[in-house]
């Protein structure tokens, strides 16, 4: 699967041109799903759009809200998620991380309301810099985890992102990504005794120089692309030939 993040960047007018230029050149496999989470507030507009393309692309939200927060006044529940065609969430990504500060017990929670909802969550892990430094990636990783219970890992996509590859133009190598999605997987297999399921996908300074040599990993499940996600000519080029 080939997943592309906005994050807080955009327009209707830019969604709009990315749609229609994907949709035009894009060669759907249905076996590798492609996912567009473009800002919250764009979501319906953009559900619209691609669903008048009839070509498959997936609508993904970048968050939701826990209820176990509500009231909450800005907050969005994964029923409105639902309500406007979402199939897919983000949970846990690291941006939120740092400034939302969600616990574990949060986390799990919205884990768990967004599969009960049917909206697949892509679960974000990986390691500041500073952690990778004094060697507690594993650790880190290992504590992430322990959000994603063992009924929900094959209902669930986890998303590998070193803090440190994320918009800094710097990927992490191929053999330190092998390295940790066989860890990670390892990990979800002791949870749920099985592989079936597991889809492991690595984020961070992904591009078109790169992609290739990462997406071939048999390790690899797929691709979480934030900022050369914006491009479609990129975005779609990314897509067809990985
Ligand atoms: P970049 O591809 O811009 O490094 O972002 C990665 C990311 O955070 C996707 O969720």
């Amino acid at each position: 699967m080939i997943i592309a993040n906005w994050k807080m960047n955009g327009s209707k007018e830019l969604i709009k041109n990315w749609i229609d230029v994907v949709s035009r050149d894009i060669e759907i496999n249905e076996t590798k799903e492609c996912i567009f989470c473009p800002p919250t507030c764009y979501l319906d507009f953009t559900g619209t759009l691609v669903r008048k393309t009839s070509k498959g692309i997936k609508l993904g939200s970048q968050q939701f809200d826990s209820e176990l927060l509500a009231p909450l006044t800005g907050g969005i529940n994964s029923q409105m998620l639902v309500d406007i065609g979402c199939e897919f969430v983000i949970i846990g990504h690291s941006e939120q991380r740092i400034h939302v500060d969600e616990s574990n017990q949060i986390l799990s929670n919205k884990l768990k309301t967004a599969i009960e909802m049917n909206i697949k969550p892509i679960f974000c892990i990986g390691e500041s810099l500073h952690q990778k430094k004094a060697n507690q990636t594993k650790d880190i990783l290992i504590d992430q985890l322990d959000a994603l219970t063992s009924s929900f890992v094959d209902k669930c996509i986890v998303a590998y992102e070193p803090v440190w590859a994320i918009g800094t133009g710097e990927n992490a190598e191929i053999s330190y990504i092998e390295e940790i999605h066989s860890f990670i997987k390892e990990e979800l297999r002791n949870k749920k005794n099985s592989t079936n399921g597991i889809s492991v996908v690595y984020g961070g300074s992904v591009n078109l120089d790169n992609y290739k040599e990462i997406y071939s990993s048999n390790m690899v499940d797929g691709l979480l692309i934030g900022g050369a996600s914006l491009d479609s000519d990129t975005f779609t080029k990314i897509y067809n030939m990985s």
